[in-house]
């Protein structure tokens, strides 16, 4: 319990380092669909505790590596591990916080993209 915890002070010290880039870069390429600070837009708000479809580490790096492109979410650019690494702690940052907004999309319909 002790080596868990001290474990995932560790992991969280390190993924705290990353969150600040990863802001950056979620800004830059994620926000014009998930809202500045994942509050949502046409995509689904990401400040939520549980993604459905990221609730991994391993599921939401998939996700933002590859896109979900049959649900409008594509795949951005080629990421190096770096920038997933920071934009998977922004993304985990953003669902310590409580959900300001309801956690479905605005609509489900499906995205033309944009
Ligand atoms: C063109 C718009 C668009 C862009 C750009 C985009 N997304 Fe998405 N994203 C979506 C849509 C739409 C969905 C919902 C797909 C579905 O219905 O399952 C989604 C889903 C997700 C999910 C899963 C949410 C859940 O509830 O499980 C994550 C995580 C995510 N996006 C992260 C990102 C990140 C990080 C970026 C930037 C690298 C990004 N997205 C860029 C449109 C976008």
């Amino acid at each position: 319990m002790v080596i868990a915890s001290l474990l995932l002070t560790v992991a969280t010290a390190q993924a705290a380092a990353n969150v600040e880039p990863g802001k950056q870069l979620f800004n830059g390429m994620c926000a014009r669909c998930h809202g500045i600070d994942g509050t949502g837009d046409e995509g689904p708000s990401l400040n939520r505790p549980t993604l459905s479809r990221a609730a991994t580490e391993e599921a939401l790096r998939e996700v933002i590596r590859d896109g979900i492109p049959d649900r409008g979410m594509p795949r951005v650019r080629r990421l190096t591990t770096n920038e997933l690494n920071q934009l998977v702690a922004y993304v985990r940052s953003l669902g310590r916080v409580t959900a300001t907004r309801s956690p479905r999309p605005r609509s489900r319909k499906k995205s033309a993209g944009c």
